[in-house]
């Protein structure tokens, strides 16, 4: 459980905060190094998500889906805004959301609304997406809240929406990182949290191709 982890749960959200605001707004700050590997994890989501859209009676609608978490805007740019009409991005970094204005370059135009918040205080708007992408973040969250955000995202989804969380995840139990304070879950507690939420696996693949000395990266897609 998370909550072992985090030992005082208002220090655990404002030292992060103070982390991300001395990040640089780039690809490689956004990813902690690892910008190069960007290309696959871009790909590699746009395979996982392309099922989802396909013609069908439980096709998810291209209307509009929610970045959450989203930084610089590095997964709008070439994942989302590729494939739907509109984006809403949300991240608890101002000068994250200040840099995706001019990284997304002429598709900014097609962001609704660049919200500047913590997931764990952000309601999204109820039936108002097709999906609701939420990658690399889960980890800022404490279990309440990320249950309670997921519930919220729940109400968040139009028809035949989808929740997607991709994420690293722990060989087990929980792993806490006092660096930029965030924890990393095993799989098994990640479902279980999803679980709790009330929320219905789709769909789960792991990442293959990243560099072996990171995490295992789960996708999991859900509703
Ligand atoms: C590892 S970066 C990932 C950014 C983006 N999802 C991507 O994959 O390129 C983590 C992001 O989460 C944001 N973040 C950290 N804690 C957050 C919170 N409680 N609520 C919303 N965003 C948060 C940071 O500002 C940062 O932009």
């Amino acid at each position: 459980m998370a909550k072992e982890a985090v030992e005082d749960e208002s220090e655990f959200y404002s030292k992060a905060e103070r982390y991300w605001k001395a990040v640089p707004a780039t690809v490689d700050g956004m990813l902690g190094g690892y910008g190069h590997i960007s290309s696959l994890d871009i790909a590699s989501s746009r395979a996982f998500l392309l099922r989802f859209l396909k013609e069908g009676p439980t096709r998810t609608g291209t209307s509009l889906a929610l970045d959450c978490g989203a930084g610089i805007g590095r997964i709008s740019k070439r994942l989302l805004l590729p494939l739907f009409r509109a984006v809403d991005l949300v991240d608890v970094t101002e000068g994250f959301l200040d840099q995706a204005r001019a990284f997304l370059g002429e598709d900014a135009r097609r962001v609704r609304n660049f919200f500047c918040c913590g997931l764990q205080d952000f309601s999204p708007e109820p039936g108002a997406y097709d999906l609701i992408w939420i990658q690399w973040v889960i980890g800022h969250l404490t279990d309440e809240h990320l249950t309670a955000f997921l519930k919220r995202c729940r109400q968040g989804l139009r028809p035949n929406g989808l929740i997607v969380i991709k994420d690293n995840m722990a060989q087990e139990g929980v792993v806490l990182d006092d660096v930029d304070s965030s924890v990393c879950r095993g799989l098994d507690v990640v479902l279980g949290l999803v679980r709790r939420a009330g929320l219905r696996l789709l769909a789960q693949e792991q990442q293959q191709g990243f560099p072996d000395e990171i995490y295992h990266v789960h996708t999991l897609a859900m509703r």
